[in-house]
């Protein structure tokens, strides 16, 4: 089915009499509202304010509400205004500014290691009814860019390195926030897989290459979650400004895909006018551009240019019928009472279902609630668990436990701290092992650290890799001496484990002296109690790695992170600063250790359980939906929950490795279960000069335990299928 035609089937399913229905022909009302306005409205939805009291020459409105973006409604014409909050991993605080409390989820790659799209929904919708609460009706949420770089500070914000996971998933999140008549983005809108230098880098890939992976993951979202807004990236592509660019946005988007909602800019992300012939269609955040550029002087040109005059029409179109669809104007958000107690059971939820067992060496987790002394070492574990910083940041009510100030330039500086959530492991460790002796080490000290790990049965080391939108990690290793206390700890006492909590991907140089290591990511608001669930085994690790963790930094595609050295503190917007992201091409973390034939330290879609799973007889099938069966069984004697991942891994076109679907399945000990797997038609197919091109032949399928141990081959015979880009 065409992107288009798609579109209008779902409007046409919204049920008569339901809240939706409402909404209903938002295009036709759309034309409508925007046919009554008068010039002065014209340009009212086209551009907006930060809305910080942080810029002496901004008078917020009294209607706007503190947080990222506010854009004037038109009362008149019933439009009202986009209050504006960031964003996916709950109702951020605007770096520490707003002190009203919100629920912290876990981290991007901490739901992205559930695989499960609709606990994604549920989070969408819980961050949802929070803005409600606090008066917001659009939400900033939706990163999806594929981790290229896992030093990439934003890592820890997105999904993972997969088209097809980050789509769906990133798609769930936002069907479940608009579910609540709030509008969502996707972002950011594309490539923009680093943040050194993310005002003025150049992404430069070949058109194919980035509809097979990158831009993949938006037309997925997109598709699944029907994003209000697109929200636009900071650096170029090929040249152009993500947020000027013809191809990307007039082309890509639009045009291929049929998008009907709107582009808004990233924030600073605007310098002329003229982004609007090539697809912008609102400027966010203006104070920071320096000037409303498509405000007064877009009137101007509308006024003289019918070029401009017919863009701005279809501007404001685009604007209401995304405020219609999602029902902004009916179902304006009501501020009150948040039922925090509620959602941070959500929180935990994920946390439970996010956490990655990596290594479990004679089975020394679960640890026995009988175990008598433990030694718990570092992280701030006595305090609360980390979380990153920058747009996403969320704090609950309190502010965080530990606040430490990490620096920076810009108005926002002294606003970049390392905070933890008042959710500490050593408490919830403590109230798992009542009748054990549990002592806390600061770490910082090793010989205080060895010494107490000798003490103890059971050395618990927690460690944290701090990151931040804004700036990257210069390398993979645990920062503050925390690689060579990990060692000494493991060396002392053979039963260690290591609890990480990290943005992403980490090196492990210590990995074969540690009993277990757990990957907690920043795992939000009820993050400590979810550790020690983990440790104790009141929850079976469910969560599967949505990223490779490379071995050594000269096994990713660029071993030195591009202008880590070299980017001036101000760099001239006018100069380009390419990265060549052709070395990989479409085949982003596994797909080129695959290509490479590298060993990652772990693999993408790697996580080990407390039981043990079994994946017999699958089957391939050809037909109208190719899909793959097969039977779970649960080997071991606890109940768990398994990742079956399918994977492509054969094609005449010579395709190796590609995550072609996945399935989440809850199974008691000894339960089995077949499961039917749809092949993501895109995935076993070629982008060709404009077209998903599945030449006719024998395709070979896996089901993995990750993408570094497959089952036996299945093959199917498929004809040959030939759609248009913006067709699935
Ligand atoms: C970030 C966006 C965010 C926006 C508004 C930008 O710096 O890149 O992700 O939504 O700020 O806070």
């Amino acid at each position: 089915m065409t992107a288009m035609r798609w579109w209008l089937a779902a409007t046409a399913l919204v049920a008569p009499g339901s809240l939706a229905a409402q909404s209903q022909d938002p295009d036709a009302r759309a034309r409508e509202t925007e046919a009554r306005m008068q010039p002065a409205e014209r340009t009212v939805l086209t551009h907006g304010l930060w809305a910080l009291p942080i810029f002496p020459d901004t008078k917020l409105p009294p209607d706007a509400v503190l947080g990222a973006g506010y854009v004037e409604g038109i009362e008149r014409l019933g439009v009202p205004p986009l209050l504006e909050t960031d964003a996916g991993l709950g109702v951020s605080s605007v770096a520490g500014l707003r002190r009203d409390g919100a629920t912290a989820l876990p981290s991007g790659m901490a739901m992205g290691s559930t695989w499960d799209a609709e606990l994604m929904r549920r989070g969408g919708a819980m961050i949802a009814g929070e803005a409600r609460a606090k008066g917001f009706n659009t939400v900033l949420a939706g990163g999806i860019n594929l981790v290229r770089d896992p030093r990439n500070g934003r890592t820890f914000e997105y999904l993972g390195e997969d088209p097809l996971h980050s789509g769906l998933l990133g798609g769930a999140q936002i069907a479940g926030i608009q579910s609540q008549h709030v509008l969502s983005t996707v972002k950011h809108f594309a490539l923009n897989a680093q943040e050194t230098g993310r005002m003025v880098v150049d992404s430069v890939i070949g058109d194919d290459a980035m509809r097979m992976s990158d831009l993949l993951a938006f037309q997925i979202a997109i598709e699944q979650g029907r994003p209000g807004a697109v929200m636009c990236a900071y650096n170029r592509v090929n040249g152009a400004p993500a947020c000027g660019s013809d191809a990307l946005l007039n082309r890509v988007l639009k045009r291929d895909w049929g998008y009907p909602g709107f582009v808004m800019s990233d924030w600073g992300a605007v310098k002329r006018t003229d982004q609007a012939l090539a697809g912008l269609d609102q400027q966010s955040g203006q104070q920071i551009d320096g000037a409303a550029f498509l405000g007064a002087p877009l009137a101007e040109a509308a006024a003289r240019d019918p070029a401009y005059a017919a863009r701005l029409a279809d501007m404001n179109r685009r604007i209401l019928r995304s405020i219609y669809a999602i029902g902004l104007d009916a179902h304006p958000p009501v501020k009150g009472p948040i039922d925090l107690a509620a959602n941070a059971r959500l929180a935990r939820d994920v946390a439970d279902r996010g956490i990655v067992l990596l290594r479990n060496r004679d089975a020394l987790l679960p640890l026995s609630p009988t175990v008598r002394s433990i030694a718990v070492i570092g992280g701030y574990a006595d305090a609360g668990v980390l979380s990153g910083g920058g747009s996403s940041q969320v704090q609950g009510e309190g502010g965080p436990a530990v606040s430490i100030p990490m620096g920076g330039e810009g108005p926002l500086a002294k606003y970049n701290n390392q905070a933890f959530h008042p959710s500490p492991p050593l408490a919830a460790i403590r109230a798992a092992a009542p009748k054990a002796t549990v002592t806390f080490h600061d770490g910082r000290y090793l010989t205080d650290a060895v010494a107490a790990a000798r003490r103890a049965e059971v050395a618990i080391v927690v460690a944290t890799q701090w990151m931040t939108e804004g700036e990257d990690v210069p390398d993979l290793s645990l920062p503050d001496g925390q690689d060579a206390l990990i060692a000494a700890v493991a060396a002392a006492n053979p039963r260690t484990v290591v609890v990480l909590e990290t943005g992403g991907p980490v090196l492990m140089p210590w990995l074969e002296g540690t009993g277990a290591v757990l990957e907690a990511w920043y795992p939000g608001a009820r993050g400590g109690e979810a550790i020690a669930a983990t440790l104790f085994g009141k929850s079976n690790p469910s969560g599967r790695l949505p990223v490779t963790f490379p071995a050594a930094l000269a096994d990713l595609p660029r071993p030195a992170l591009p202008y880590a050295e070299t980017m001036p503190a101000k760099p001239d917007r006018a100069q380009h600063y390419p990265i060549d992201y052709r070395i990989e091409g479409a085949d982003v973390g596994y797909r080129w250790f695959a290509r490479r034939g590298a060993t990652p330290l772990f693999p993408f879609g790697y996580g080990l359980s407390y039981t043990r799973f079994v994946h017999e007889r699958p089957r391939a099938s050809g037909g109208k939906t190719p899909a793959v069966r097969v039977t779970v069984r649960n080997a071991g004697a606890r109940a768990g929950r398994d990742v079956p991942q399918l994977y492509l891994v054969s094609s005449p076109a010579g395709a190796t490795m590609r995550l072609a679907g996945f399935a989440s399945v809850a199974l008691a000990p000894g339960e089995a279960k077949a499961v039917t797997i749809a092949i993501e038609p895109r995935v076993v197919a070629e982008h060709r000069s404009g077209q998903w091109v599945r030449p006719a032949g024998r395709y070979g399928f896996a089901i993995g335990h990750s993408a570094a141990d497959l089952g036996p081959t299945t093959f199917v015979d498929l004809p040959a299928r030939t759609v248009p880009t913006g067709s699935r």
